[in-house]
């Protein structure tokens, strides 16, 4: 089925690149677009040609937030009995192959919290973050409150919340909430490099560490390295483990056969 608010295209054949595309309304988050974005992920996932997924925008806008026109009659009845965000914003939090978030313009409100539950954000140097609800009478709903500050800290997270204001890439690479700036007309090229340098190591390998991080967020940190050394053990039942050191030991390239 054709999308409408979404691009989906491969590239290599093996990744997998989803572009927003409201551009008039600045990517503004809506439920159609969320359901496209949920099922073209999805796919994706299940794909076993593809290892790497990269989420981005136009040049001006990652996603200027959710759609405040669609939200702005809707009351608590419609919110809670729909599960607004839980039903279909959640849905990239069950994707196991890694997902990056290639940002220029802005990302704001929805599309800064969309961009955080990707699993990395490259950023172009003309972006700029922000949790911007509060100026709407409303908080974050899509883990902002609750992302922002693991990966910024307690001040600059209640900062950006409370004040509003945006943070640029500088910032947003000082204070951790982005793993690399780079130039605006290289952030496609850098960010397939980074997927398609992924989608060559080994995916059991790949998905166990996203795993694995992840874990990181969750409950004790004596837990997690519990989880983290389980899965590294089970990484010694792969073929691509015997092929990553002996491919080492022997000084040629592995090659990983996902196995
Ligand atoms: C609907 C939006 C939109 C949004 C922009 N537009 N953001 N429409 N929802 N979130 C529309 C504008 O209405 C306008 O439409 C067009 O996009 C261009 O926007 P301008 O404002 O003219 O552009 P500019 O002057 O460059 O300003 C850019 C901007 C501003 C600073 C990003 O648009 C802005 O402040 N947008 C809202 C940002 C925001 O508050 N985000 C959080 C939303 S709440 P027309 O038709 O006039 O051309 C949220 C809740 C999260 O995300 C919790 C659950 C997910």
């Amino acid at each position: 089925m054709a999308n409408e608010f979404i691009e989906v295209r491969t590239e290599g054949g093996k990744v997998g690149v989803v572009t927003l595309n409201r551009p008039k309304q600045l990517n503004a988050l809506n439920n159609g677009l969320m359901d496209e974005l949920g099922a073209a992920l999805k796919a994706f996932d299940a794909d076993p040609a593809i290892g790497c997924m990269v989420v981005t925008g136009s040049e001006k806008a990652f996603a200027a937030g959710a759609d405040i026109g669609a939200m702005a009659s809707y009351g608590f009845a419609d919110v809670y009995k729909n599960d607004y965000i839980t039903r279909n914003w959640e849905t990239i939090r069950s994707i196991r192959k890694p997902v990056i978030a290639a940002v220029s313009g802005f990302a704001l409100g929805g599309g800064c919290e969309l961009a955080m539950m990707c699993d990395f954000i490259i950023a172009a140097e003309n972006a700029k973050f922000g949790q911007p609800e509060i100026k709407l009478g409303i908080i974050p709903g899509a883990g902002g409150t609750q992302r922002l500050p693991r990966a910024v800290g307690k001040s600059k997270a209640m900062d950006m919340a409370l004040t509003g204001r945006m943070m640029d890439a500088t910032e947003a690479e000082r204070a951790g909430l982005v793993s690399r700036v780079v130039p605006l007309d290289k952030l496609m090229e850098e960010t397939l490099a980074a997927a398609l340098m992924i989608c060559d190591y080994s995916q059991i390998a790949v998905m166990a560490a996203k795993e694995a991080v992840n874990k990181s967020f969750e409950g004790t940190l004596a837990d997690g390295i519990m989880f983290e050394r389980r899965m590294f053990h089970a990484m010694f039942a792969t073929t691509d483990q015997k092929e990553g050191m002996d491919a080492f030991v022997n000084k040629r390239k592995a090659q990983f056969k996902h196995q």
